[in-house]
C-alpha cells in the first residue's frame, strides 16, 4: 500500500488531530520550509512568500470579480521584536494594497502580534495596524486561533472595534462557547466571520462530531444573516453555502448584507460560480515565509490534500533524479 492509499484509509478525525500536532512542529516547519519539493503544493495555498509575490494573484482574483483579504503568515511569535516586526509587515501592507487599488483589507492572528508575551505589547501592535487602516479607510479582522486564546482575542477586538469601527472578529461553530459569543459581538455592534474551526479542540469545550459543528453553524449563520448587520460566511461546505442563499431569498435579505468568504487556493469553481450569480466572495489571501502551520491546518482540513501533496512531491523527485 502507497502512502498516499495510506493516507486515504485512515479516519478523517485521525488525519486532523495528527496534522494539527506535527503543525506545531518547529524540526519538521524548519524542513518543509527549506525543501524545494514542498513549494510547488504550498503555492497552491499561499499566494507567496512576500507582497511583491502576491500582488499578482491579487490583481487576478479582483480581475476574477473576487475580493480579497490578506493574511501575512505569522503566529506564536517568540519575542517582542518579532511581534512587532510582524505588526510593521501590515502597516506596510496596508497601504501597498490601497495605492494599487486592492481590498485594503487584513486578517491578523494576535499571538502573531504577541498575545502570549503580554497584552499591552499585542494591543499597541494592533493599534499601530488600525491607525494604518485607518489611513486608508481599511478593513482588520481578526482571526480566531484556539480556545486558549478565545476571551483575550475577543478582549481586544472590543478595544479595538471601539477605537476603530472597521474591525470584525472570527467565531467557531465548533466551540460550544460560540453562540453566546456571537450574541455579545451582535450587542457590541460587531461584525462577525464565521467558520467551522481549524484548531483540535478538546471535548470539554467543542464539539467534536463533524454533523454537530455544521448543525451550530447552520444556526449561527441564520442567527448572523438575520441580525440585519453585515457579516461573513467563511466555508466552502456547498449545503451551507446553498442554506445561506435559501434563507436569504426567504427573508428578503439582499446579496449586499453579507458576503462568503473562502480560502485561496480552494474550491475555485464555487468561488467564481457565486460571484458569477452576484455574491460578494471574499478570498483570503495569505503571504509570508513562515506559511507551515498554515499549510498543515490545510491538509487536516482535507485527507486527499495529502496525497495530492505525496504525488506532487513523487512527481518532483522523479523529475530531479532524471534530470540528473
Ligand atoms: P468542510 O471542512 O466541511 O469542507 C467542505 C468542503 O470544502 C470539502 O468537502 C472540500 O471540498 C472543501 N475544502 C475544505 N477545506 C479544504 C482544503 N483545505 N483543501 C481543499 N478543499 C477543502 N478557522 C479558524 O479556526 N480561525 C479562523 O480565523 C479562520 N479563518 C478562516 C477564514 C476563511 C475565509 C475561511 C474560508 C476559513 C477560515 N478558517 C478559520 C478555517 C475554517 O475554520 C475551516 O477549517 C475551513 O474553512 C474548512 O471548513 P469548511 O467550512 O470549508 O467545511
Amino acid at each position: 500500500m502507497s502512502i498516499a492509499d495510506a493516507v486515504r484509509v485512515l479516519p478523517q478525525r485521525t488525519m486532523r488531530s495528527l496534522f494539527i500536532s506535527l503543525s506545531h512542529r518547529q524540526w519538521l516547519a524548519r524542513l518543509a520550509v527549506r525543501s524545494p519539493l514542498t513549494r510547488p503544493v504550498v503555492a497552491r495555498f499561499v499566494a507567496g512568500e512576500t507582497l511583491e509575490e502576491a500582488l499578482p494573484a491579487l490583481a487576478a482574483l479582483k480581475l476574477a470579480g473576487l475580493r480579497t483579504t490578506v493574511d501575512v503568515l505569522g503566529e506564536s511569535v517568540s519575542s517582542p521584536e518579532l511581534a512587532s516586526a510582524a505588526a510593521d509587515r501590515y502597516v506596510a501592507t496596508l497601504p501597498a494594497l490601497a495605492s494599487r487599488g486592492l481590498d485594503a483589507n487584513v486578517s491578523v492572528k494576535l499571538t502573531q502580534m504577541g498575545l502570549e508575551i503580554g497584552r499591552d505589547l499585542c494591543r499597541a501592535n494592533v493599534m499601530r495596524i488600525l491607525d494604518a487602516a485607518r489611513a486608508v479607510d481599511g478593513f482588520v479582522r481578526f482571526d480566531m486561533e484556539d480556545h486558549t486564546q478565545t476571551d483575550a482575542t475577543l478582549a481586544i477586538w472590543r478595544e479595538a472595534h471601539e477605537a476603530y469601527p472597521q474591525t470584525g472578529v472570527v467565531i467557531q461553530a465548533a466551540l460550544r462557547r460560540s453562540s453566546a459569543d456571537v450574541e455579545r459581538i451582535l450587542a457590541a455592534g460587531g461584525r462577525v466571520r464565521l467558520c467551522k474551526g481549524a484548531y483540535d479542540e478538546p471535548r470539554s469545550v467543542a464539539y467534536v462530531n463533524k454533523s454537530t459543528v455544521d448543525a451550530n453553524y447552520a444556526k449561527m449563520m441564520e442567527r448572523l444573516l438575520k441580525s440585519g448587520s453585515y457579516h461573513a460566511l467563511a466555508t466552502h461546505d456547498p449545503k451551507l453555502i446553498a442554506r445561506a442563499i435559501a434563507i436569504a431569498e426567504r427573508e428578503g435579505i439582499g446579496a449586499d448584507r453579507f458576503e462568503f468568504q473562502m480560502l485561496y487556493g480552494v474550491r475555485r469553481d464555487l468561488q467564481r460560480m457565486l460571484a458569477g450569480r452576484g455574491y460578494t466572495v471574499r478570498i483570503y489571501v495569505p503571504y509570508g515565509h513562515e506559511w507551515y502551520p498554515y499549510f498543515m491546518r490545510r491538509l487536516a482540513e482535507r485527507p486527499a490534500n495529502v496525497g495530492f501533496m505525496l504525488r506532487a512531491i513523487v512527481k518532483e523527485e522523479g523529475r530531479r533524479v532524471r534530470g540528473h
